[in-house]
């Protein structure tokens, strides 16, 4: 780990309730404001939208940020059931998922939208967490560095066109096939992808976070924090427990 502080970002997706969420913030708020005043600590809960005001409200008074998990890829108008970024910084998101696995399979979201994403965020001020990661197919077929590459040509577009500007970003590398299953790829495994996305943004890294993604638990978290290229965590299914995600920020 370096000196800055450690991203622990919990990706709460469709798994709660509105009425779990507001259990788990309001039950734990001591627990909550304790965590996140850690000065090696930085804590982005993302709730599904509906949630998004109430954990806002009921975690005032705590340094815990909060993120969406998604948005819309329009800035405004008639799009239904979509939710617009500028919706999302006025409900006081400040950082926001985009490119998730699920979405890109399951809502076949691919580099066009994933890149109108990105740009609806960074025009309001929204930090976007851009997720990218091979299939368990393409790690074995040793195409993990060519995915990748695509799956960062909408952000490098971005970095490209914002040279002038400081732009704040995330990099979640998450490969699919340890989303959810309990397996870590090796760390020397991971240790050379976050070494080559580093070298994809030699000259404009300055506000980028590189975070890693995939069964990120109590049993996997402490050897993973050993990796010194890695700024932070996405957590998943670890987050949905405040005890957990608690034991997973201070163990060492
Ligand atoms: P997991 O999910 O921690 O449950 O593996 C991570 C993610 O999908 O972001």
């Amino acid at each position: 780990m370096n000196d800055r502080q450690f991203l622990y970002i919990a990706n709460w997706k469709m798994a709660l309730s509105l009425h779990q969420v507001r259990a788990l913030c309001f039950e734990n708020y001591h627990g909550w404001q304790e965590l996140s005043s850690r000065s090696d600590t930085k804590i982005v809960v993302c709730p599904s939208y509906e949630s998004i005001t109430d954990v806002v409200d009921v975690l005032q008074g705590t340094q815990v940020i909060v993120g969406s998990q998604d948005c819309s890829r329009f800035e405004r108008g008639a799009f239904t059931g979509d939710v617009a970024a500028y919706s999302l910084q006025e409900a006081g998101c400040k950082y926001s998922l985009v490119g998730h696995s699920e979405r890109r399979v399951l809502c076949q979201e691919g580099n066009k939208e994933i890149g109108q994403k990105i740009t609806q965020l960074v025009q309001v001020g929204i930090i976007p967490i851009v997720c990218i990661g091979e299939t368990l197919d393409q790690y074995k077929s040793k195409k993990t560095y060519e995915v990748l590459h695509k799956q960062l040509e909408p952000l490098q577009a971005i970095v490209h066109r914002s040279q002038q500007q400081i732009l704040q970003v995330c990099i979640a590398y998450e490969p699919v096939w340890s989303i959810g299953t309990g397996v870590v790829p090796e760390h020397a495994y991971i240790q050379e992808v976050f070494a080559w996305m580093r070298e994809q943004f030699t000259n404009n890294d300055i506000g980028i976070e590189y975070l890693y993604g995939g069964s990120v638990s109590e049993q996997t978290s402490v050897a993973l924090k050993k990796i010194p290229e890695i700024n932070g965590f996405l957590i998943g299914s670890a987050s949905c427990s405040f005890q957990t995600f608690k034991n997973i920020v201070l163990l060492q």
